[in-house]
């Protein structure tokens, strides 16, 4: 598969939102972080913002839930026109269950790993899920250094969906710039967030241009 490159709006101008969501056009995903201030220690956006930001922009939204009670709440952010919801198997009560009921109201179900949560626990999970999002950062903040501690988890977790000759796709989040995206790519990623590295561009739409080269390179 193409390397796909998800910019997060984390980064952006939260009172500009739907201009934003333009600036990066061209962008596979927009990359949404919800945060409830349980889960991890920072609050941003809710349903609402979500429903609004999908009827303005054509760019598919990539919800990742960073919350307590996924499994009550990622349906209703179906509802609200993600196509695609990753919820933390940390805070999952019944991860194959919320996976079938995300995919049976029509979107991507897709589950994310804390860096210090192993996936060898979750491998017949797997044929569940539409992606599995790697945390290269602790959950909860723009703009911090890439973990290279997590390359070999990323590494095993991409033989571990070929061993099962599954489609699943394989996220990183969290310092994935210029100078890391290659390595997240050489140990087998194919999906890239990335919020201060385009959204701190000057071109926010030249910079995923740029990421998405690399990744390919
Ligand atoms: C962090 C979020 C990330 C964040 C990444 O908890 O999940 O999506 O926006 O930001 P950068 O790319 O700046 O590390
Ligand atoms: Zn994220």
């Amino acid at each position: 598969m193409a390397a796909q490159i998800n910019p997060s709006i984390l980064s952006a101008d939260f009172a500009r939102l739907a201009d934003e969501a333009k600036a990066v056009e061209g962008a596979d995903w927009l990359h949404v972080d919800v945060m409830d201030n349980h889960f991890v220690p920072n609050l941003t956006l809710g349903v609402p913002v979500v429903e609004s930001l999908a009827r303005a922009t054509d760019t598919p939204l990539d919800c990742h839930l960073m919350i307590e009670a996924p499994d009550r709440w990622a349906p209703q952010y179906v509802e609200a026109g993600a196509g695609s919801v990753t919820f933390h198997v940390e805070a999952a009560t019944a991860p194959v269950r919320l996976a079938r009921e995300i995919r049976a109201k029509g979107a991507r179900a897709s589950m994310a790993l804390r860096p210090a949560t192993p996936i060898e626990p979750y491998e017949d999970l797997l044929p569940e899920l539409d992606m599995l999002l790697i945390m290269t950062v602790e959950p909860g903040f723009g703009g911090q250094a890439f973990l290279d501690i997590m390359l070999p988890k990323i590494r095993r977790t991409r033989e571990l969906i070929s061993k099962h000759g599954l489609e699943l796709w394989l996220q990183v989040d969290g310092g994935v710039s210029a100078s890391t995206i290659e390595r997240c790519a050489d140990a087998g990623a194919d999906v890239f967030v990335a919020g201060s590295a385009v959204y701190g561009a000057s071109d926010p739409a030249e910079a995923v241009r740029a990421l998405r080269e690399l990744a390919e390179s």
